[in-house]
């Protein structure tokens, strides 16, 4: 364990924000399946392995009322999260370096817990320390997150992995051990391997240095299957309830379900997972758990979707023949479909954006909009098999919660401080979504470090030497990007 701190001392792993952690995403994801996930917006949200706490800074200003904690091992990453805590002046987040094996009743208990690149990478005694915590710590309808390598998918993982342990020395210092990697694996790039381990060398290439070096080379990392995962958390009275991507449950897996059966006992949800983690060779889930007994089973309705906030992530794409419609998403992901009431609901969230459409209100607008609507139940039931289909292919983002984020630019227009600490460090900025949005104009970079909320559109112009205009067209790009607070 104290080696563990060393090495993240010499050589820290700056977090980032993911935004499937965020609490607002945790409560919507759990919700779906029953667990009355507690209200988010004043949670008490408590992260182990939270390096310099880069994922909870950006929580202070989407979740302003809310008590963030973040506790990690290593003095040097604590130390520098609390140097960017005090320039930001938030309130509402303490860092503290600590083992989490070391952690008892003091800090209290929470509505959700992070644990995200951990569990894999440490020894089994800390994994245990990890669940008895959260077992422990989390109230009654409370939610943890916590990722890990899995099985049998990381086996594929593994090749590159073992070369590169091989090679390695240990007891040289941390930055000549990346560069013997690197070294390695630039040789590997110009060999010929087997197309699975040249993907494999293509993916560790793209990982940033401490990711290589703590993810990859790191001597703990004990992937594990879904199945054992499960049972490690029942021991200490946790159960599965969903994931941080509703695309990897394999409730949603056609083919798992086709295979393994639709039935709705432990067993057959444990079959089910297990054969779409086969069939997809998932190396990497993000299970949320909850507390035995706070969770139903079974596909989720419209009764489930109707509390929740749905915001698109596609837009509606030309080219499309006849009466059918084409939506694209990130990555690609596309859905083409001539149903009118699955147009109808695509075009309502397309055209809602930047705001987000509560379900009910979703099932409104779609009514408004066919002209011979369903009956009531069949419609609804309609629009949350649509909503639920765009969700699994991360088209749709469910959320409990709607961050103090301004649709439209006010008359001083403000970002958060973290945003603005964000662009002058010269990187990404997340949103209030908990999203990182690049800002790629050179305007656009220069306006939103003076958004502070003092300056009107004629002071930012004559601070920028950019006219009005100008700096209307950027302001309504930071809104549309999710980065501008609600006065
Ligand atoms: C790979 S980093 C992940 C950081 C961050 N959660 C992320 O995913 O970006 C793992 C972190 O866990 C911390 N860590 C390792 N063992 C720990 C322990 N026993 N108690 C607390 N933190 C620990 C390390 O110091 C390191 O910052």
């Amino acid at each position: 364990v104290a080696d563990g701190g060393t090495l993240y001392d010499a050589l820290p792993y700056p977090a980032r924000a993911f935004d499937v952690t965020h609490p607002s995403r945790l409560a919507a994801n759990a919700r779906l399946f029953g667990v009355e996930a507690p209200p988010v917006a004043t949670a008490r949200v408590l992260e182990l392995g939270c390096a310099d706490g880069g994922n909870l800074l950006a929580m202070t200003a989407s979740l302003p009322a809310a008590e963030l904690i973040g506790v990690d091992l290593s003095e040097r990453e604590v130390e520098s999260g609390r140097g960017r805590l005090r320039a930001l002046g938030a309130t509402n987040l303490a860092l503290e370096v600590r083992d989490v094996c070391a952690v008892g009743g003091e800090l209290g208990a929470f509505d959700y817990a992070i644990v995200h690149g951990l569990f894999s990478w440490v020894p089994e005694p800390v994994q245990e320390a990890v669940l008895a915590l959260l077992a422990r710590s989390l109230t009654p309808n409370g939610v943890a997150y916590v990722s890990y390598n899995l099985l049998p998918g990381w086996h594929l993982r593994a090749p590159i992995r073992d070369l590169l342990r091989r090679a390695d020395r240990p007891e040289l210092a941390a930055a000549e051990r990346v560069a013997r990697a690197r070294a390695l694996l630039s040789r590997l790039e110009k060999a010929e391997l087997h197309p699975h381990l040249a993907a494999e060398v293509a993916r560790m290439q793209e990982r940033d240095d401490p990711a290589l070096f703590h993810d990859e080379m790191n001597a703990e990392n004990a992937p594990l299957s879904f199945e054992a995962f499960l049972a490690r958390a029942a021991a200490h009275g946790l159960d599965f309830v969903s994931e941080g991507h509703l695309g990897d449950l394999g409730l949603f897996d056609p083919l798992a379900v086709e295979l393994a059966g639709e039935g709705e006992d432990a067993a057959s949800e444990r079959e089910r997972e297990a054969l779409s983690d086969l069939l997809r060779l998932r190396p990497f889930r993000a299970t949320l758990l909850c507390r035995r007994g706070a969770r139903r089973r079974g596909v989720p309705g419209a009764a489930e979707l109707a509390p929740l906030y749905l915001l698109a992530r596609f837009g509606r794409a030309r080219g499309a023949v006849g009466p059918s419609a084409r939506y694209v998403g990130e990555r690609g992901a596309t859905i083409e479909t001539a149903d009118p009431l699955a147009i109808a609901t695509l075009d309502a969230l397309a055209g809602a954006f930047p705001r987000p459409l509560a379900g009910a209100e979703l099932v409104a607008q779609v009514r408004g909009a066919l002209a011979a609507p369903p009956a009531a139940d069949e419609l609804e039931a309609r629009v949350a098999a649509v909503v639920l289909r765009c969700a699994v292919a991360r088209l749709v983002e469910l959320h409990a919660h709607v961050p103090p984020v301004a649709f439209e630019p006010g008359e001083r227009p403000r970002a958060s401080a973290w945003a603005r600490e964000q662009i002058r460090a010269g990187g990404v900025v997340t949103n209030l979504w908990h999203r990182s949005v690049s800002i790629d104009s050179a305007h656009g970079r220069a306006l939103l470090p003076l958004l502070d909320g003092t300056r009107g559109r004629d002071a930012l112009a004559h601070a920028l030497g950019i006219s009005e205009e100008t700096v209307e067209a950027e302001l309504a790009l930071c809104a549309f990007s999710g980065v501008l607070l609600r006065d």
